[in-house]
């Protein structure tokens, strides 16, 4: 079976009119990433001969927004799941094997796909679950043991309806077979559809046995057709990685509240406090310890790093044994260097921090290159933008900025300067030295504090 082609098509044209979205249902995001890329991510991880996946409503926009090497064709009536694959037999070999995917199954993994397509063999196979409640879903009819048909709820019978022994919809089918299976599909049932349930009755006419696998747990093929179902599989697919990353040694305070949108790589004896969000590609080195309520996306953060609680940070590089928040913000482009503390209520962006430096209080750095061992005084802003150019700012070595300094920029400060606490500079201030811009101040002696006036 090895070297025989394999084909996967995945169907992904229905409405989901129950989201109540403008959004096309499959591009929902679970765990941060569409449903339909998470299906195409598990298709490839097969390694098929190709992919097609089958859109309709919203095609456009699922197009736009899926850069996957997969062929799309159009459905454009839906007119059952067996119209939906025939759609696809253009791109179908003539041999080998075809697999069944849905757009809106998102959690479906490698492992029982490949469970699968062991179990089918050059046969059919078949993916099934076992229901308490199995309303809604096609029913298995065995006779002797052996799978005989699938009957859709809406055209069962009270005996058929009180199987709990469903459909979940992914199949494995020969390729030389489907062709004419799919032909001879017919749409005189309740739904006027053309099922693909019934090649299961047609593989039995022509003697393909029908081999069944039951879905170890029933949320791997659950499809999601509200958001009450997106939610549900969201929460299972956090527990999911929650419990892989705890199995791999990181603390998680609260496991259930811990969201991950993304992927997380991660050193030894990492610690992530409670309502904490990960998204994007987040690596986090050894001993670096996340506080509560921090939103992390796309961020390296080097070994020994604690990032306080409530701090947000996004497209940033933080080195080792800095001190972030808490209450920081780093926005993209911000080079945090070692041993470099950020504190509360500061922003940085598109700025470098050279080893050791610190800004610990209310100060927005912009656009800027600090160098080593450096202090920012609480409430300084580097003055970047003139409502249409940003400009850049330099500051040294061993430099110390007071407190409240504006620092207009383009401008450099020199390697160990110092400017006076209070000061808006707009021009460079020399190395050594202390530079300060100040207004004087004056008391005005004879001045009298107003009296509330009583007159009527
Ligand atoms: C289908 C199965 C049912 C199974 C259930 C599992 C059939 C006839 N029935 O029923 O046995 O228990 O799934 O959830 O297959 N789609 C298209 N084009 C179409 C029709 C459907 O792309 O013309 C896509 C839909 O977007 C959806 C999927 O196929 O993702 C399933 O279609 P749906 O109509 O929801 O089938 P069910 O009635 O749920
Ligand atoms: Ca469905």
């Amino acid at each position: 079976m090895a070297n025989s082609p394999l084909n996967i098509v995945i169907l992904a044209a229905g409405k989901g009119t129950r989201m109540y979205s403008r959004l096309p249902k499959v591009l929902h995001e679970i765990g941060g990433i569409s449903m339909l890329e998470r299906v195409i991510n598990t298709a490839q991880s097969l390694h098929p001969d190709n992919i097609t996946v089958v859109i309709g409503h919203g095609k456009e926009l699922v197009r736009e927004q899926i850069q996957a090497d997969v062929c799309w064709v159009e459905q454009d009536q839906q007119l059952g799941t067996g119209h939906a694959v025939r759609m696809a037999l253009p791109y179908l070999s003539d041999s080998g094997r075809t697999l069944i995917l849905y757009g809106d199954v998102p959690l479906i993994d490698q492992q029982t796909l490949e469970e699968l397509l062991s179990t089918a063999g050059k046969d059919v196979g078949l993916l099934t679950d076992v229901l308490d409640n199995p309303a809604g879903y096609g029913r298995i009819i065995r006779q002797h043991g052996n799978v005989v048909a699938i009957v859709e709820e809406k055209d069962a019978s009270a005996e058929e309806k009180a199987i709990c022994e469903t459909n979940t919809g992914i199949f494995v089918l020969p390729n030389c077979q489907l062709t004419q299976w799919l032909n001879a599909l017919q749409n005189n049932n309740s739904q006027q559809e053309y099922y693909l349930t019934d090649v299961i009755a047609l593989a039995r006419q022509d003697n393909i046995p029908v081999h069944p696998l039951q879905v170890r747990a029933s949320w791997l093929a659950a499809g999601v057709n509200n958001k009450l179902q997106l939610a549900q599989l969201e929460r299972i697919l956090q527990q999911q990685q929650a419990t892989a990353l705890l199995q791999a040694g990181v603390t998680l305070r609260d496991p259930a509240r811990f969201d991950l949108r993304g992927q997380l790589t991660h050193g030894q004896d990492v610690i992530i406090d409670i309502n904490v969000i990960l998204e994007g590609n987040v690596d986090l080195g050894d001993n670096v310890s996340i506080g509560a309520n921090c939103v992390i996306k796309n961020a390296t953060i080097g070994s020994g790093t604690i990032i306080h609680p409530n701090s947000h940070l996004e497209n940033c590089n933080i080195g080792s044994d800095a001190r972030v928040g808490p209450f920081a913000r780093l926005r993209p482009q911000a080079q945090i260097g070692d041993a470099v503390h950020i504190g509360n209520f500061v922003e940085v962006k598109n700025s470098t921090i050279g080893y050791g430096s610190k800004a610990n209080h209310l100060t927005y750095l912009g656009d800027a290159t600090i160098g080593e061992n450096s202090n920012i005084g609480a409430g300084t802003i580097t003055c970047n933008y003139d409502g249409v150019n940003k400009y850049h700012t330099t500051i040294g070595n061993h430099v110390r900025i007071g407190s409240g300094n504006m620092l207009i920029a383009p401008i450099t400060i020199g390697d160990r300067a110092t400017t006076g606490a209070g000061s808006t500079l707009s021009r460079n201030c020399p190395p050594d030295k202390l530079t300060l811009s100040r207004s004087r101040q004056t008391t005005l002696s004879e001045w009298q504090r107003p009296e509330k006036n009583n007159e009527k």
